[in-house]
C-alpha cells in the first residue's frame, strides 16, 4: 500500500519497521502514534507494557473509558508515561488548572461552513437541510460522547477537552453551521472560581495533509522538543 510517511522516513534514512516485534525495545525512549484510533488500540498496550513512553495523537480513543483505564493501569505497572499533545486545540492548561478549583462550565463551540457538516451522521439522521441556511445556526448541543458520534470530525478536540476536564460530563459541546465561517473554528470557554477564559481558534489545514490542522502536527513537534528540554510547560 502507498504510504508517504514510510517513503519520507526511508528518504531521511530512518529505519522503517512494519512489525512492532522487530523494534529495538530496550533502546527506545518514546513511541509516537500518529496513525489512527485503531492503531493506537493495538500499539499502546505493547508500548506501555515494555515500559516505553507513548505520545498519543489519536486522542479520540480515550473517550472509551475502558480503554483509558487500561492504558493508565498498564502505564502505572511499567512506569511508562502517556503524553497527550494539545493537537488541534488549546486551552488545555487552563482547563486542567481550573479543575483544581471549582469549575462552573466548560464549553466547546465548533463552527463550520454548512458544506463541511452536511454529511455528518447527526445532520443526516435528523434530516437537516443546511443548504438554505443564511446565517449562523446551532445544529447540535450535548455531551462529548454524543457529539463525537454525531460529528466524528470533532472527535479529537472533544476528547482532549474531556481529558483535561477529567470528566466528560463537565464538557458541553455545541456545533454551529455558518455560511460565513472562515473554516473550522473552535471556541473554548471555561468559567470557574479562577475567573473565566475564552479561546478562539481558526485552524488552517496542513499544507501536506489538508484533512488535518497544521497546528496538530506542530503540537506534536512542540511536545517532542519539550521532552528533550529541561524547561517544561504544563
Ligand atoms: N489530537 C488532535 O487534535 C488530532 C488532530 C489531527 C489528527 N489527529 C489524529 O491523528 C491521527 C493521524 O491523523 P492524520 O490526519 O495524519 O491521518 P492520515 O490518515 O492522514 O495519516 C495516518 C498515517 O498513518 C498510517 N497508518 C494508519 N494505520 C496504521 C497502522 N496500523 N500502522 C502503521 N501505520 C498506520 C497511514 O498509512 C497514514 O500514513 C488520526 O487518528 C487523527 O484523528 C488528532
Amino acid at each position: 500500500m502507498a504510504s508517504p510517511a514510510r517513503d519520507n522516513l526511508a528518504a531521511a534514512g530512518v529505519p522503517v519497521h512494519t512489525d512492532l516485534a522487530t523494534l529495538d525495545w530496550p533502546n527506545l525512549d518514546t513511541v509516537l502514534e500518529a496513525a489512527s484510533q485503531a492503531a493506537l488500540r493495538v500499539i499502546a498496550p505493547q508500548v506501555l507494557g515494555q515500559g516505553v513512553d507513548l505520545v498519543a495523537l489519536s486522542a479520540g480513543a480515550t473517550l472509551d473509558p475502558g480503554f483509558l483505564t487500561a492504558l493508565m493501569t498498564s502505564a502505572q505497572a511499567s512506569g511508562a508515561r502517556i503524553w497527550v499533545p494539545s493537537g488541534a486545540i488549546g486551552a488545555l492548561d487552563v482547563v486542567r488548572a481550573a479543575r483544581v478549583g471549582e469549575v462552573k462550565s466548560i464549553t466547546l463551540t465548533t463552527t463550520k461552513p454548512p458544506v463541511a457538516l452536511a454529511d455528518a451522521p447527526w445532520v443526516v439522521e435528523h434530516g437537516m437541510d443546511l443548504t438554505t441556511i443564511d446565517g449562523p445556526r446551532e445544529i447540535f448541543a450535548g455531551g462529548p460522547v454524543e457529539a463525537v458520534r454525531g460529528f466524528p470530525q470533532n472527535v479529537n478536540v472533544a476528547a482532549l477537552l474531556a481529558l483535561a476536564a477529567d470528566d466528560p460530563d463537565r464538557l458541553r459541546v455545541t456545533v454551529v453551521a455558518d455560511p460565513a465561517a472562515p473554516g473550522n473554528v473552535h471556541e473554548v470557554e471555561a468559567i470557574g472560581s479562577f475567573g473565566s477564559m475564552r479561546l478562539r481558534l481558526e485552524n488552517r489545514p496542513s499544507e501536506t495533509n489538508p484533512k488535518t490542522s497544521a497546528l496538530a502536527a506542530q503540537s506534536v513537534i512542540a511536545l517532542l522538543r519539550q521532552l528533550g528540554s529541561p524547561l517544561r510547560f504544563a
